[in-house]
């Protein structure tokens, strides 16, 4: 049993981070969300605020000003933490060591305690400072992790392409499942 903590910020692609929630409540790892308050403009522009407060209702839940909660702390020796999907602000926020919210300040302590750090970062086209701040998190040991499906197995939905993020997450974080088909050649 591992302890995971999800945060979901305010860039596009709430599902992602919807989904992952929701496949991650299906193992034996115990999860906790934040939520930034830009993630809750965002969900409701892409229409999936009611899934987002009905997850909110499965998982222990944290806003982004509750800085004094149990995971804000070091001492609550999480096992890894994913940000999904990662607005460039939060990037800019952990690459600069700037915690002024519980998704940075968990995300900082995450680094200092050289755990799996997994940002889902989502924006497009990037400018020379969103690189670097990329460069800067990857050189401190987070994994940078675009939301970028691949077209290559063919999916039929947007929950195809949904899930096909979110299974390389799982692949990150060493869980097992079967939300994509493996590249297999013979
Ligand atoms: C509909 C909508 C979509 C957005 N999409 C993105 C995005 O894809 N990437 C991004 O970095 N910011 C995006 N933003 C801007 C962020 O919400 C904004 O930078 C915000 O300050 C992020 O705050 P947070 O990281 O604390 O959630 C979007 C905003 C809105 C309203």
């Amino acid at each position: 049993m591992r302890k995971i903590i999800v945060a979901i910020t305010g860039a596009s692609g709430i599902i992602y981070g919807i989904k992952l929630v929701e496949e991650l409540l299906k193992t034996s790892n115990k999860i906790y969300l934040i939520l930034t308050d830009n993630a809750k403009t965002v969900a409701k522009y892409e229409d999936v605020y009611e899934r987002l407060v009905e997850l909110t209702n499965k998982v222990k839940t944290y806003s982004e000003h509750d800085i004094d909660s149990t995971i804000a702390s070091s001492s609550f020796n999480h096992d890894a933490m994913v940000i999904v999907p990662c607005s460039m602000k939060t990037l800019a926020g952990i690459a600069s060591g700037y915690a002024e919210n519980l998704v940075l300040r968990v995300a900082e302590n995450t680094l200092r305690l050289k755990k799996p750090l997994v940002l889902v970062i989502r924006e497009t086209p990037l400018s020379t400072i969103q690189i670097l701040n990329m460069l800067k998190v990857s050189m401190a040991g987070a994994i940078v992790l675009p939301a970028t499906p691949a077209f290559y197995s063919r999916p039929k939905s947007v929950n195809d392409i949904v899930s096909f993020v979110v299974g390389k997450i799982l692949d990150v974080l060493g869980i097992q499942h079967e939300l994509y088909k493996k590249w297999v050649t013979y």
